[in-house]
């Protein structure tokens, strides 16, 4: 049983729910902590029963740490919403992009999720973590030959883009399968959404998917084709969305291309919605829950089936941060102080960008708490920097936290999308190691790069090398 302290004292958030085996769990991606965290007697932060400071004192700094119980409550939010809301079958697969490694894939498939993959490299990490092929889904807007070669022979479902890839992948289908490809069409549903422009999908001018005038032409070759079989329909609008309507919207316009393939004789059954369902990064966020976004999409696709006359579709939808984002914190130690008098103050950590690109690429807002000062007051707002070289490596413009120095623990909240996935070796700095905490035990799920991990994959050519 996990029991929280609802009023953690002087953070200055709101905090974390009450969790005790008879209640429901909140919906994480509502939280701005993992469920699990609580401050135990010596004002100290836990999360999973284990404390952040001895975390990072056993594994180093910085440290992802990923509570197992809010990403398998999260699992569990979407599968048990589905079945509740939706009348036909439903399948809910994770957008591994968010964070793909074998520890995540295990839990996840042991909840019973799919994986959506948008690589050779995504793919072979479901493949090895013991995936099974008909829970994969390779999406990817330019896959090679050899990607849809490796999807084909691993059995996957593949979810086609483009002509190109239409036609290379009929081919291989040919040579490589003795039973025909299962494979769905991702469109471009012109569907506008209000978020950051460079995670905006759905809009017809993108990148992704067949424009909506290239869909009746795909439909009439797919009749044609014996070595591949076209199962359903894709799209999908976009990321950290808080509207339901763009998809509400996105059901509609589905169902009716799923009526036009059927015209086209295509055995297609299957409708995937995407994925996008947004989280609480600050107190200002308010996106809906896992089961009212839920809620909103299965009743749009069951009103649209109904008006056109077709029975339900399969349903997948496919988020990725909404099941992991809330579920991982960032651990830093604070090291320098500078004071700008009469402006502003900034601390540094010993990460940045490196291991949390977003805020410079996307200007996203993070919170952080000070995991050994739990019950100190907020007295300070200060600018919490990277160690980077480079100005814009800024974690948190505006952080409000009790008076630091230089040890303590700053621990960054909801970092469990799109940050380990994005993260990057800049300045030479190795990227950090993660662990996954549950019920007090702590174990590492990804080695933290060591310097000689930085310089293993170099090589010098010979008239290079220093001979002394
Ligand atoms: N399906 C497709 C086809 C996608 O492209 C994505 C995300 C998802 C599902 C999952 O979307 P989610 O549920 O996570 O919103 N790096 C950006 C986010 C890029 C999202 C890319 N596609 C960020 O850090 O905000």
């Amino acid at each position: 049983m996990l029991s929280t302290d609802r009023s953690l004292p002087n953070t200055g958030h709101r905090y974390i729910p009450q969790i005790t085996s008879l209640e429901v769990p909140p919906s994480p991606n509502q939280e701005l902590m993992p469920l699990t965290a609580q401050v135990n007697s010596n004002n100290q932060l836990e999360i999973g029963g284990c404390e952040l400071q001895l975390l990072v004192q056993q594994y180093g700094s910085p440290l992802y740490v990923l509570d197992e119980f809010t990403l398998r409550t999260a699992c569990s939010q979407y599968r048990d919403s589905f079945a509740t809301y939706y009348g036909g079958e439903s399948l809910v697969i994770y957008a591994s992009k968010a964070w793909s490694c074998m520890a995540v894939c295990r839990i996840i498939d042991s909840e019973g999720l799919g994986f959506d993959v948008v690589s050779g490299g995504e793919l072979y990490t479901t493949l090895e973590a013991g995936v099974s092929k008909d829970k994969i889904y390779f999406h990817g807007n330019n896959k090679s030959a050899a990607e849809l070669e490796l999807a084909v022979e691993a059995g996957c479902t593949i979810m086609v883009d483009n002509w190109l890839e239409l036609k290379t992948l009929t081919q291989i289908a040919t040579d490589h399968s003795d039973i025909p490809v299962p494979i769905m069409i991702r469109l471009t549903p012109g569907i506008e959404c209000h978020t950051h422009e460079y995670i905006r999908t759905g809009h017809l001018d993108s990148k992704f998917g067949f424009d909506p005038n290239q869909l009746e032409e795909v439909f009439a070759y797919l009749s044609q084709q014996s070595s591949i079989s076209c199962i359903g329909l894709h799209a999908h609008i976009g990321s950290q969305i808080f509207e339901r309507q763009p998809h509400q919207d996105l059901a509609v316009v589905l169902v009716d291309w799923l009526q036009k393939a059927q015209s086209y004789g295509l055995p297609v059954t299957t409708l995937n919605v995407g994925g996008g369902l947004g989280i609480r990064y600050t107190e200002s966020d308010d996106p809906p829950s896992i089961s009212e976004w839920v809620k909103a999409v299965s009743q749009a696709v069951e009103k649209a089936c109904q008006e056109t006359g077709l029975p339900l579709p399969r349903l997948i939808a496919e988020p990725g941060r909404s099941l992991i984002g809330s579920a991982c914190v960032t651990a830093y130690t604070v090291g320098s102080r500078k004071e700008i008098p009469n402006f502003h103050t900034y601390v540094a950590v010993d990460g940045g960008m490196s291991d949390n690109p977003r805020p410079i690429t996307y200007q996203s807002v993070y919170r952080a708490v000070i995991a050994n000062r739990m019950s100190e007051p907020l007295t300070e707002e200060v600018t919490v920097a990277g160690k980077h070289c480079e100005s814009g490596d800024v974690v948190i413009k505006k952080a409000t936290l009790p008076k630091t120095e230089p040890g303590d623990i700053l621990v960054v909240l909801d970092t469990g999308a799109y940050n380990y996935s994005m993260a990057s070796n800049y300045n030479r700095i190795g990227r950090p190691a993660a662990v996954v905490v549950y019920e007090g035990e702590a174990n590492l799920i990804i080695e933290r790069e060591t310097y000689h991990n930085l310089i293993e994959r170099d090589r010098l050519p010979e008239r290079l090398v220093k001979h002394e």
